[in-house]
């Protein structure tokens, strides 16, 4: 199984602050998944080209299974990750955002804030988390059963 995380972030990938999202996907998805996994890491800007590029690198070059990524998710002028996302996806998985908007909501009234989407490119999954580390940690763990079965089916 190999995994990447993805951090969408002007801040971070210029160095102004540390990425706290990348090492949360990294932390929570290990402890969730238990079997081997190698997890490769990118922190790039909020740019969509950038963005699909990397996404498109990480799936057909790197052969990646499942891609995560963070940020970019709101509705900022700058936050594009979902429309970066579409842009590569054969097959939109929304169930993966509305999923997290439905966890998130119960307690965060911003949650619906979030525009995370997920899709299918070839065999591998990408799916958008929030960037907030609090929220990695409560969306990621419930979306796992469903990440595993996808995987299995993307397998055959
Ligand atoms: N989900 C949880 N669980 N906790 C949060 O604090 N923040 C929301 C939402 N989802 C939040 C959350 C807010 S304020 C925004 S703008 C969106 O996630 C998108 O965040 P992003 O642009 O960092 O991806």
């Amino acid at each position: 199984m190999k995994a990447a995380r993805v951090t969408v972030s002007d801040r971070a990938s210029a160095g102004i602050y540390e990425d706290k999202g990348g090492p949360e996907i990294e932390r929570v998805f290990r402890d969730c998944w238990k079997e081997d996994c190698t997890m490769v890491s990118r922190v790039i800007p909020d740019e969509r080209e950038n963005i699909s590029r990397t996404l498109c690198i990480l799936a057909d070059e790197e052969r990646c299974h499942l891609i995560l990524t963070t940020g970019g998710t709101g509705p900022a002028l700058r936050d594009v990750t979902p429309e970066a996302t579409m842009d590569v996806v054969d097959k939109e998985m929304p169930g993966f955002g509305e999923a997290q908007r439905m966890i998130s909501f119960a307690t965060v009234p911003t949650a619906i804030l979030s525009r995370a989407t997920a899709g299918v490119r070839g065999r591998t999954l990408i799916i958008n988390l929030p960037g907030n580390p609090k929220a990695i940690a409560e969306c990621l763990p419930p979306l796992v059963p469903a990440i595993r079965e996808a995987l299995r089916h993307l397998a055959e």
